[in-house]
């Protein structure tokens, strides 16, 4: 069965942006392990994602059948991210650390696809998330290091946070992949030097185990 990879982009800094570097790097190698595969592609920054209000809300919690044209059209572009969410077997999504947290479009896309008996349900009482069977791969850039064990570790909002929001949502296989320190690359350092590990890291999530 062939399979659709989301891949996902959320930083602005075009093609100077490290996480962008590492998602085109995973994409050119699930592509040679998925040659009848599909990739769909999700810019963030581009996608002009609103903010929600008090109208998307209300149109949220109003029965399907009751939906006016107008509360369809302010939910459109969430039944678009949303539907995309459900069709592709895997995500990859590459962020850039943004004051310890994620990147504010970043934030817009997933308070658009946070979605009541969409993409989660309390139907029984305790939270279920709906997207299930899915894999994530996460690809962080930040100018500072925040591995575990070190003081800066409990700076590191993104990943905590991406894997709270993602399990909410029922993805829980998920993979993170943190180039840290990228904050070397405006005194000077070669960028390549940089990104080798951290290209290095993301080939060998293809190579088998
Ligand atoms: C607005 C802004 C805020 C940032 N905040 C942080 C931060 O809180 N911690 C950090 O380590 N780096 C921070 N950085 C540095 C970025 O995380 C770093 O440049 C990283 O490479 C961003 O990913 P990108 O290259 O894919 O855009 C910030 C950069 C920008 C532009």
């Amino acid at each position: 069965m062939p399979k659709t990879l989301l891949h996902l982009d959320s930083s602005p800094m075009g093609e100077v942006s490290v996480s962008r570097h590492l998602t085109a790097e995973f994409v050119k190698n699930w592509k040679d392990a998925n040659r009848d595969g599909t990739v769909v592609v999700r810019d963030t920054t581009i996608s002009a994602i609103p903010p929600v209000d008090a109208a998307w809300v209300g149109a949220v919690y109003t029965p399907e059948a009751a939906l006016t044209a107008a509360q369809r059209e302010t939910l459109a572009l969430s039944d678009t991210l949303i539907a995309e969410l459900i069709a592709a077997d895997e995500y990859v999504i590459g962020v850039p650390m943004h004051n310890f947290g994620i990147s504010s479009t970043l934030k817009l896309w997933i308070d658009q696809i946070a979605r009541v008996n969409k993409t989660f349900s309390y139907a029984t009482g305790s939270p279920v998330g709906l997207l299930t069977g899915k894999r994530a791969t996460i690809l962080i850039a930040s100018g500072g290091s925040y591995d575990a064990g070190t003081v800066m570790a409990s700076y590191n909002h993104v990943e905590p946070y991406l894997r709270t929001v993602l399990g909410f949502l029922g993805v829980t296989d998920v993979t993170v992949l943190a180039a840290g320190g990228a904050a070397a690359l405006n005194r000077g350092a070669d960028r390549q030097t940089f990104l080798e590990p951290h290209v290095a890291a993301v080939r060998a999530q293809f190579q088998p185990a």
